[in-house]
């Protein structure tokens, strides 16, 4: 087939060869991308008086059926014509001929992918906003619900201190309040039009770049024309925050698999989030916490591919550039689905609330009460620490816990203490007075809902 470039070529290459230069196979998914950069690039080429109005209006019904045809999935995309750019000015050229070759007056492929991309992932981010603030919903109308639900605070996985489940849950929330700053403030450097920029150097041609901007509602155009045809930072960026995103959707489905083990039983997953064994009949796997884990491990892949590929690029264009679309596609999509399985899982999920406060009675995180009670009553923290050391030591040795330790013993240890130790030793007594700022306490658990909930409003 005749390349729409061949004009200096002698000889063709072979399939394969075409094959492996193609971007066709995955860059179909900016068809309306570029279409929309097309249509308001011609549109821009009419009122600066480069083509006739009557040519821009055959460009754009033109370019219009090819949308109606790849939509209803009647357009045939083609290897020989490499990418989506080509493919649809080929198409053009067969519809209505050849006024079709005036599309490509002062423009490049190299500005036409770059606008695509930033097109494209400027309406990607929106979307994974909105799937973001929903997991958030999720993980706030939840913990809402568990408020009250005691749970053992880990450190190093050992029990620490009794905290509130909801307090553990707006952990997350709070992570993803992050992420989604983060993509929020990455949306001024996608929203911006490198249309224009040509092939590297600007063109001669009297084109309004800010026209074509507006017109793809971009808030910008980039200043340097080398710098809007080869810069990726944009992308770098997108696969930077969502390998962000992905790091804290990981955390939460290793704690999420680790809970519904046999040794944790806190939480049991829906049956439509788990899934069973082949052989063995008694298993109930979690395996879409475990895939998003998994999955993580792409998302960083398609960060380091793509800054690996940058890193050595002189300026302006060059072909490693093709490279940064299917990482970038890839990761749209796992991050996407992977926020929309995260909310599907928490949302169903069954809270085991008394083994969860059961375990914070059978154990010794209620050791911290002691020693700040006695440090309250004059005793110095160091020492207060030492003492209560090795009573857990004695109390191991008995195989008892610190609210069965009876009071004369207690009182052995300090004259001081009362009968209202037991009160204090208890673990939603630990929780609940934990209300400095932002802590585990009922009251700023509360709080900490409110906030979570006004901010979700907006
Ligand atoms: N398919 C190419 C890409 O994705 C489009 C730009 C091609 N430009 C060029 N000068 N070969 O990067």
């Amino acid at each position: 087939m005749e390349k729409l470039w061949s004009g200096r070529f002698q000889a063709q290459s072979e399939e394969w060869v075409n094959g492996f230069g193609a971007s066709i196979p995955f860059d179909y998914q900016l068809a309306h991308q570029d279409i929309a950069g097309s249509i308001a690039h011609v549109t821009m080429l009419a009122t600066c008086g480069i083509i006739a109005h009557e040519e821009k209006d055959q460009i754009i019904a033109g370019l219009q059926t090819i949308e109606q045809q790849i939509e209803q999935g009647q357009f045939a995309f083609s290897l020989a014509h490499e990418d989506i750019h080509l493919n649809i000015e080929k198409a053009l050229h067969d519809q209505i001929g050849p006024v079709a070759g005036k599309l490509h007056t002062a423009r490049s492929r190299n500005d036409q992918v770059a606008t695509d991309m930033h097109l494209y992932l400027k309406q990607q981010v929106n979307l994974i906003l909105e799937k973001l603030v929903n997991l958030q919903k999720v993980l706030v109308a939840k913990a809402n619900e568990h408020v009250e639900t005691l749970m053992p605070g880990y450190t190093h996985l050992q029990h620490a201190q009794p905290i509130s489940f909801a307090h553990h849950l707006l952990a997350y929330y709070n992570m993803l309040s992050r992420d989604e700053a983060r993509l929020l403030e990455s949306i001024k450097r996608i929203d911006i039009s490198p249309l224009g920029c040509a092939a590297l150097a600007g063109t001669t041609f009297p084109i309004d770049r800010q026209q074509t901007a507006d017109l793809l509602g971009f808030s910008a155009i980039y200043d340097n024309s080398l710098d809007g045809v080869s810069d990726r930072d944009f992308i770098i960026e997108f696969l930077s925050n969502s390998s962000l995103i992905m790091m804290h959707l990981s955390r939460l489905c290793e704690e999420l698999i680790l809970w519904s083990s046999f040794e944790f039983q806190f939480i049991e997953m829906a049956d439509q989030y788990a899934t069973g064994s082949s052989i063995m009949p008694q298993k109930k796997n979690p395996d879409y916490a475990e895939l998003i884990r998994g999955k993580t491990g792409r998302v960083y892949g398609n960060l380091f591919g793509l800054l690996t590929v940058l890193k050595g690029t002189p300026l302006t264009y060059n072909k490693d550039l093709q490279e940064d679309k299917e990482g970038m596609f890839d990761a749209v999509k796992t991050v996407s689905v992977s926020l929309d399985v995260m909310a599907g899982m928490i949302e169903t999920m069954v809270v085991k609330v008394e083994t969860m406060e059961r375990s914070t009675e059978k154990d010794f995180s209620n050791a911290t009460e002691l020693a700040d009670y006695l440090a309250n009553q004059g005793i110095p923290f160091r020492e207060a620490h030492e003492i209560v050391g090795k009573l857990v030591y004695n109390c191991i040795q008995k195989g008892i816990f610190l609210q069965e330790v009876s009071l004369s013993d207690y009182q052995a240890i300090s004259p001081t203490i009362n009968a209202d130790i037991y009160e204090v030793l208890a673990s939603r007594t630990a929780m609940n007075r934990r209300n400095s700022y932002g802590g585990t306490g009922t009251q700023q658990v509360k709080e900490a809902i409110q906030r979570a909930q006004s901010a979700l409003e907006k």
